[in-house]
């Protein structure tokens, strides 16, 4: 049922708010992080050495933002894999290896394979989870699951921000079990979690209408590009995945370090990047890095589209358009920048006259290799 919606994903965007609030509920109380799945598990958490996430798809974009939080909150070496390169690989794993799988379905066979593969060398394994009794979880020595409510429209777009929302929990969990973040930080973190929700309703109401409206004028754009940096350039892979399976658009997302290093040569007048830029506060080195970038390309004549924290000027004198996001945690902010590309993407999809819920040649869960 749309409830009234003209799409499922229209539907499941306006749900964005709900899947990130029902994902912390009853999972953090006054600012305190506790996922009861996880209880008991603290020797497992003590036992590893590393951390490798392996997902498909938009589930691996999550898991590349993920392993930031991970990183920075565990200070245990992540690394993030597709699952069908994980699997056919000879991957070096073992008993401290924790392996962090990511499934909306839980039954996405490339996944499930790398899961089975990893538990028979001897890792532990978590997963995170839509799907209450899919496969993936019982394959699994652990499980987080999402609540972003049932996903019906093809491309994943509030079960994205659910499995964000879980890894930044599960990241805080193990930071706090093996004492490499403080009560204090936690806390912090945890309350600023839970302000997310409201704040991407805010983009929501203050930006849908006027991003659809722009997607509306972009119908005969033949490419795309999208650059980040940070937890910004994992966002800037979903921006361009969800543009190519929603509006049949080439699109690429690339770290807008590696410009300079090939990419910068696509750049001709009139090309649209849309750039996520990090906030000023959090970090004024990135902030100006990005701001330099948009520079380059302006300079080349790119149509730049930017996703950028309220307040920010430093952004308007290069920018064609603006698309503003509340200000997020340095962290947290992936949670709010792709919220504007998910409205672009099925804006631009619906401007063309195609089926956002069902576009051609793909399906809701790949239950093949
Ligand atoms: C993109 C999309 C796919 C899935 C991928 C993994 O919009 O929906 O890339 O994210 O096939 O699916 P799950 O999460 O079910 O394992």
């Amino acid at each position: 049922d749309k409830g009234g919606w003209p799409s499922f994903m229209a539907k499941e965007v306006s749900e964005e708010p709900e899947a990130v609030a029902n994902t912390l509920r009853g999972r953090i109380h006054d600012g305190v992080i506790r996922i009861p799945e996880l209880d008991g598990l603290d020797e497992l958490f003590l036992g590893i050495d590393r951390v490798i996430v392996i997902a498909c798809g938009t589930a691996a974009y999550a898991g590349m933002v993920g392993k930031y939080a991970l990183e920075q909150w565990t200070r245990l070496p992540v690394d993030v894999e597709l699952a069908h390169e994980f699997r056919y690989r000879d991957p070096v794993i073992g008993a401290s290896t924790l392996v962090v799988s990511i499934s909306q379905s839980g039954e996405t066979m490339d996944t499930l394979m790398a899961v089975k593969y990893a538990r028979e060398q001897g890792a532990k394994t978590v997963s995170i989870c839509n799907t209450q009794g899919a496969t993936i979880p019982r394959e699994s020595d652990a499980i987080v699951y999402t609540h972003a409510g049932p996903e019906v429209a093809v491309a994943s777009t509030k079960a994205f921000v659910a499995q964000i929302t879980a890894l930044y929990l599960l990241a805080l969990h193990v930071g706090r079990v093996r004492g490499t973040v403080s009560a204090a930080t936690a806390e912090e973190l945890a309350r600023e979690l839970e302000s997310v929700p409201a704040k991407i309703s805010r983009i929501l109401e203050t930006e849908q209408s006027r991003i659809e409206q722009f997607a509306h004028w972009m119908a005969d754009t033949r490419s795309v590009l999208f650059l980040g940096r940070h937890v910004g350039y994992p966002i800037a892979l979903e921006g361009a995945l969800k543009l190519k399976e929603l509006a049949y658009i080439h699109a690429e997302g690339f770290a807008a370090g590696e410009l300079k290093h090939g990419p910068i040569a696509l750049i001709e007048p009139g090309q649209p990047v849309f750039v996520i830029v990090p906030s000023p506060r959090e970090s004024a080195l990135l902030h100006a890095k990005v701001v330099s970038n948009i520079q380059e390309i302006r300079a080349r004549g790119a149509r730049v589209i930017v996703v950028a924290e309220e307040g920010d000027a430093a952004v308007l004198p290069f920018a064609d358009e603006v698309l503003r996001i509340p200000l997020a945690g340095p962290m947290f902010e992936p949670l709010l920048a792709v919220v504007p590309l998910h409205i672009f993407a099925m804006g631009l999809s619906t401007a063309k006259g195609l089926d956002v819920d069902q576009p051609r040649n793909l399906a809701k869960s790949v239950t093949v290799e």
